[in-house]
């Protein structure tokens, strides 16, 4: 089991409906792919933690790295890890 936390800025102007839209894509991507997590906003700032096969997640990050709806995006942790903190959800 794989374990990334990353954090960004949000592009500014993001509304609440924008972070319900990247939720509802997280959750249905994640949940097809055994990715599970977490996605914080606060203050205008992600954190985001994603758990699953080391692949998966890389491959993930690589996309959301990408996303326009935040910058300055910051790997803060990535590690093998011996369970998942979010084992029921496909991101909380
Ligand atoms: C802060 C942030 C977190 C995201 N987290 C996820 C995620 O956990 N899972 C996911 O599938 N997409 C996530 N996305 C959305 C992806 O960047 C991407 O838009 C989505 O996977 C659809 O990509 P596609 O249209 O190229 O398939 C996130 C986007 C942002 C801005």
């Amino acid at each position: 089991m794989y374990q990334l936390i990353y954090c960004s800025i949000a592009r500014p102007g993001l509304y609440p409906a924008d972070i319900k839209a990247i939720l509802n894509t997280s959750r249905n991507f994640n949940w097809a792919n055994d990715i599970t997590g977490c996605l914080i906003y606060y203050n205008d700032e992600f954190i985001q933690i994603l758990e699953g096969k080391k692949l998966t997640v890389k491959k993930m990050y690589e996309k959301i790295e990408q996303d326009d709806r935040h910058f300055s995006v910051i790997m803060m942790s990535e590690e093998e890890a011996d369970e998942r903190i979010f084992s029921n959800w496909s991101m909380a």
